[in-house]
């Protein structure tokens, strides 16, 4: 399973990207706005950086416009996929864009027949969102493992891009589905390297050499 980043942090992005564990990066508004940097700057500087896909969102809610923007986030680099919401504006932008050879990551899908539309508008990945399902009661992870039955039954190529991921438990039950990819946020990435047994084992190993009086450097 591939990981992008969920962030508009360049830092932040940087630190994860020196130990080989980005893919790719996603965007949305609310990350631009959290960075408080300008969207074209901060995703050009993104995508030098990073060699995968760098996912931008389009802002428009009419397909005309979509498509303006979208062509335009596409001009930043060539690892750009335009992001657009999973409205009917939304597919038809996806169909347009893919159809000229962009990468169009479809966002905000909340739902297996949603995702279904977007695979036969073209669309290079499909984000459902997870823990905003969980959210409101319902189960995200049963939404990643029906797409992924709904694509595998058809043969669809669009990738299944695990969104809204807020715990190390999403992670793995992601992979073990059978997500392509997923994105979270830094926080949630360096979480994964965290147990409380590591802890507690590496305390222990630290009291214990410090009685041994010996060096190694
Ligand atoms: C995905 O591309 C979105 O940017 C993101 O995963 C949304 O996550 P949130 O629900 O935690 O805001």
């Amino acid at each position: 399973m591939r990981f992008f980043v969920d962030s508009a942090d360049v830092a932040a992005i940087a630190e994860l990207n020196d130990l080989g564990m980005v893919d790719g990066v996603t965007t949305n508004p609310s990350l631009i706005l959290k960075s408080g940097r300008n969207i074209l700057e901060v995703t050009k500087e993104i995508c030098d950086m990073v060699s995968g896909p760098v996912s931008a969102e389009v802002v428009a809610l009419k397909a005309e416009d979509m498509i303006a923007e979208g062509r335009k986030l596409a001009d930043i680099a060539e690892n750009i996929a335009v992001k657009v919401p999973l409205t009917w504006d939304g597919l038809k932008t996806c169909k347009v864009l893919s159809d000229d050879g962009l990468m169009v990551n479809v966002t905000l899908c909340f739902s297996a027949n949603q995702a279904l539309l977007a695979a036969k508008a073209g669309a290079t990945f499909i984000s459902p969102f997870i823990g905003r399902l969980d959210d409101i009661n319902l189960d995200g992870l049963e939404l990643i493992s029906d797409i992924r039955q709904i694509y595998d039954n058809y043969g669809f190529d669009t990738q299944i891009l695990a969104a809204s991921i807020r715990t190390a438990n999403h992670v793995t039950q992601c992979a073990l589905i059978g997500a392509d990819v997923m994105t979270a946020p830094p926080s949630v990435i360096k979480a994964l390297a965290t147990h409380v047994l590591t802890e507690k084992g590496l305390d222990q190993f630290t009291k214990d050499w410090a009685q041994t009086g010996q060096k190694i450097l």
